[in-house]
């Protein structure tokens, strides 16, 4: 057969070039070659094995191998009895650094097959090790995690799933590989899913999105999705989610919500009195005078008719603030509907008003001419707009002052926007507190929970609007709110 090899001629070429050989070809080799006689004396140590041990040929040449810090097992004892070894020991380097290494130690025979030399080579397993090790540790990581983690290739289908997000939906894991990640997206959230997620320039790092999932069983799961995109070599391939469940998140959210409403109005006690008691107190002395005229047994009708008349606007007021009262207590956090704005401030202006006249505060309204509609819920917004006159009031008090409401109706980034602006005539917020008055819990108030301004910011994101501060010039500061306009 043309082209065979004829290993005698490579042999005897070897033979007369062994030294050659041993330092073009195997002294280039990055694993690590040692030759050693059968007492462990180092006779011949390539560059690889300088790379992995530290020391230089020359310091090592004519030494012990034990220097390399292998005791055990005892190679040289295997290859003294003829026998390959093969395995994972552990060396010392030159700088006293301890590493894994994979060994062969195989014997060199004479012509009469008695071992005249060990040939090992040592492999350094440390990068290895630790690579074995973190994939261990993201495995754990992963399947143990509180949240349920999804890979999805670049079509979108579900490639892998953690055993959490299994259990969050009920679906066995065959179920789910293979599957579009957004199946898993209730109907009705689809929509602003994808749009938030389309919206998203995924330069400026990983998004979290809240939505809906539907489970096995068919029932609703509040869930914060946050997406990263894979890349290879610069390309999209495929993303990771993660997978909170929001659940406890949301009744905390509507609890916080709900206790910062009932805060309210325990500080508009004062008010609610004042404005059940004025109309009762007139309609008790209405009755008062009536029964008079009738002890004398002179009813007069036209007399009788007005007090009547008076009697039944007073009870009728009474019943309005009452309703408006329970509207505002109630706890209907989801409820979303076109809602009017300037009604919205007006019934909300309702509930504060007497404190900002007792304070000697003048609200003044100045709304557009346009009607402005926007889509919420009404509870939550009054909510909003209650805090940032409270704020008002207390920040001009003990001063006398005004607080002015304005409307206006814009178009920003061809976006429909209702704009409503109140200012104070107070101090202004403090430069040094400015950025942190949003956050829960931070008041400057003796008495202040400190969370007006955090609920009324979680309301306006829930709105898709804003809520932003500024101190104006002339003195005074100025929270601006913007909500989209249908
Ligand atoms: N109109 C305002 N003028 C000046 N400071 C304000 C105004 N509104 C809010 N602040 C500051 O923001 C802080 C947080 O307000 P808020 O969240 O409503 O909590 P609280 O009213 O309970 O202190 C207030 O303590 C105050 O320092
Ligand atoms: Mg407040």
């Amino acid at each position: 057969m043309t082209g065979s090899l004829d290993w005698e001629k490579i042999i005897l070429g070897l033979k007369r070039t062994t030294r050659d050989f041993l330092e073009t070809v195997v002294d280039n080799l990055s694993e690590s070659i040692i030759v050693t006689d059968l007492e462990g004396k180092i006779v011949y140590f390539n560059k690889g094995s300088e790379q992995i041990f530290g020391y230089r040929a020359e310091e090592i040449l004519g030494r012990h191998i034990l220097l390399l810090g292998v005791r055990r097992p005892n190679v040289l004892k295997e290859i003294r009895s003829g026998k390959t070894f093969r395995g994972e020991l552990v060396h010392t380097r030159k700088d006293g650094v301890n590493r894994p290494t994979y060994v062969t130690g195989i014997p060199l025979q004479d012509e009469h097959g008695r071992p005249i030399a060990m040939v090992g080579s040592a492999r350094d397993l440390t990068e290895e090790k630790e690579i074995n090790r973190l994939k261990a540790f993201n495995e754990k990581v992963v399947t143990s995690l509180n949240d349920g983690i999804q890979i999805a290739d670049r079509n979108g289908r579900i490639t892998f799933a953690n055993h959490r997000f299994q259990e969050m939906l009920g679906w066995e894991r065959e179920e789910i590989i293979g599957r579009h990640y957004q199946s898993f997206v209730a109907k009705e959230s689809l929509e602003k899913f994808v749009a938030d997620l389309e919206s998203w320039d995924p330069d400026r790092g990983k998004k979290v999105l809240e939505t809906t999932y539907v489970t096995r069983n068919h029932t609703r799961l509040p869930v914060l999705v946050s997406t990263s995109y894979l890349q290879h070599d610069g390309q999209y391939d495929g993303m990771i989610n993660a997978i909170t469940d929001i659940t406890e998140v949301k009744i905390l959210k509507e609890e916080l919500f709900q206790s910062e409403k009932m805060n309210l109005l325990g500080k508009l006690a004062g008010e609610i009195a004042h404005e059940i008691n004025n109309p009762l107190s007139g309609l008790i002395l209405a009755t008062q005078m009536l029964q008079q005229d009738c002890e004398a047994g002179k009813p007069d009708p036209r007399h009788l008719q007005r007090e009547l008349r008076g009697i039944e606007e007073d009870a009728r007021r009474c019943k309005r603030f009452i309703e408006k009262l329970l509207g505002f207590s109630r706890k209907i956090p989801e409820e979303k509907k076109i809602i009017r704005v300037h009604d919205l401030i007006e019934d909300a202006l309702l509930l504060v008003q007497r404190q900002a006249e007792l304070d000697n505060v003048a609200i003044v309204k100045a709304f557009t001419g346009t009607e402005l509609l926007v889509w919420g819920n009404a509870n939550n917004l009054q909510q909003v707009m209650i805090n940032l006159v409270n704020n008002a009031r207390e920040a001009i008090f003990p001063a006398p002052g005004k607080v002015e409401i304005r409307t206006r109706s814009v178009v920003r980034e061809r976006r429909p926007l209702a704009l409503i602006e109140i200012t104070d005539t107070g101090p202004g917020v403090p430069p040094a507190v400015l950025s942190r008055i949003f956050d829960s819990f931070f008041t400057t108030k003796e008495k202040g929970t400190g969370l007006g301004l955090a609920v009324s910011k979680r309301i306006m994101e829930e709105h898709g609007g804003t809520i932003t501060v500024s101190n104006r010039p002339q003195g005074g500061a100025s929270f601006m709110l913007t909500l989209p306009r249908p």
